[in-house]
């Protein structure tokens, strides 16, 4: 792990990457997929109860429960769509399709998404500044459980329409735009804006971005992206969403675990493990692992089954009113003759 020498011993950890200890987000899933991982051998030392450490430790290693939490938790999420996607790799099994693990620089550089982090992080009323909030601190202070609360509630801050890029971070958002002349990026304007008004939404930063580019046209690629004006209630302009999600989904297609040859349950043990992929949820992670499931999660559910349980009592008493109406004719008819 790298941590300054300022940080006290009982702060440091060892987690699954040097830098997993710098902010509690990356230390809380990392703790969390840690759970996950031993709650699936144990169901999995279950099903197979001969198999030693080894085998257990590789089989999980195969039971790929993030690929269908991205598409249907983070990408739908993030991307603001109305439709609903949906993991299933079945779709693409008439198709030839590449393989591949190759990258372009353009979605690292995309990718920067540092203006997404909230100013101050608010915890059991306290709030922290974003530098408090660093190597574990809150972490230790208030447990994983209040963690992943303030990680369900907080909202995020947004990507698109200026101003936002958080002061600790600004260096890296400088850096990136470096590499990106180094590499000779094209410019922006792949997808045309007429003017800096049209780009922005606005005049002042529209008139700042004048005097820094000789036009429109010179507008590079990731300054553009962040000043671009947001869509509607998104945290993203449009060629943000545009460029992303292709280069997201192919990615996240491009996994062997969605081709014929490999997409069915033996490749991962068996059915029980092939259901553990097919049902994989953020929620359904986290409440399986953490003490108590957070509040938001919870009333989620619990408005859904009330919801539901008000749609059946409509049809129950929609039925009971039928048939009485039923029971009526039938007496009057009798009646009647
Ligand atoms: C507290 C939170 C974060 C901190 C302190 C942080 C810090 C950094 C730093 C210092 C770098 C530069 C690394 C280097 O070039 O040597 C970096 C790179 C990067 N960050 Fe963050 N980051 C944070 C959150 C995020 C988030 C939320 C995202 C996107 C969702 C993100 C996306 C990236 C990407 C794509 C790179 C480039 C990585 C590469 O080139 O390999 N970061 N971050």
């Amino acid at each position: 792990m790298i941590d300054p020498p300022q940080i006290p011993y009982n702060l440091q950890f060892a987690v699954g990457h040097e830098v997993f200890g710098l902010v509690p987000g990356l230390i809380m899933y990392a703790t969390i997929w840690l759970w996950e991982h031993n709650r699936v051998c144990d169901i999995l030392k279950q099903e197979h109860p001969m198999w030693e450490d080894e085998p257990l430790f590789q089989t999980r290693r195969l039971i790929g429960e993030t690929i269908k939490i991205v598409i249907e938790d983070y990408v739908q999420h993030l991307s603001g769509y109305h439709f609903k996607l949906k993991f299933d790799p079945e779709l693409l099994f008439n198709q030839q399709f590449q393989y591949q693990n190759r990258i372009a620089s353009e979605f690292n550089t995309l990718y920067h998404w540092h203006p997404l982090l909230p100013h101050t992080f608010n915890i059991e009323d306290q709030e922290y500044s974003f530098k408090q909030s660093l190597y574990n601190s809150i972490l230790l202070e208030h447990g994983l459980t209040q963690i992943v609360e303030l990680f369900s509630r907080q909202i995020a801050d947004w990507v698109a329409g200026g101003r936002n890029v958080p002061m600790v971070i600004q260096a890296v958002a400088k850096t990136s735009t470096e590499q990106s002349r180094e590499m000779k990026y094209q410019s922006l304007n792949g997808k045309p804006f007429a003017s800096f008004e049209e780009l922005t939404g606005e005049k002042e930063m529209a008139a700042e971005l004048k005097a820094l580019y000789s036009g429109i046209d010179t507008m590079e690629l990731y300054p553009g992206l962040l000043v671009e004006k947001p869509r509607a209630d998104a945290i993203f302009g449009e060629t943000l969403v545009e460029l992303e999600a292709p280069f997201s989904l192919k990615r996240l297609r491009g996994n062997p675990i969605y081709s014929p040859q490999y997409w069915k349950p033996s490749t991962f043990s068996g059915v029980v493990s092939f259901k553990i992929i097919n049902t994989a949820l953020t929620q359904s992670v986290i409440c399986k692992n953490v003490k108590e499931c957070p509040v938001v999660v919870v009333v989620v559910v619990v408005v859904v089954v009330v919801i539901v349980f008000f749609v059946c009592l409509f049809w129950v008493f929609l039925f009971i009113i039928i048939i009485i109406i039923i029971i009526i004719i039938i007496i009057i008819i009798i009646g009647f003759f």
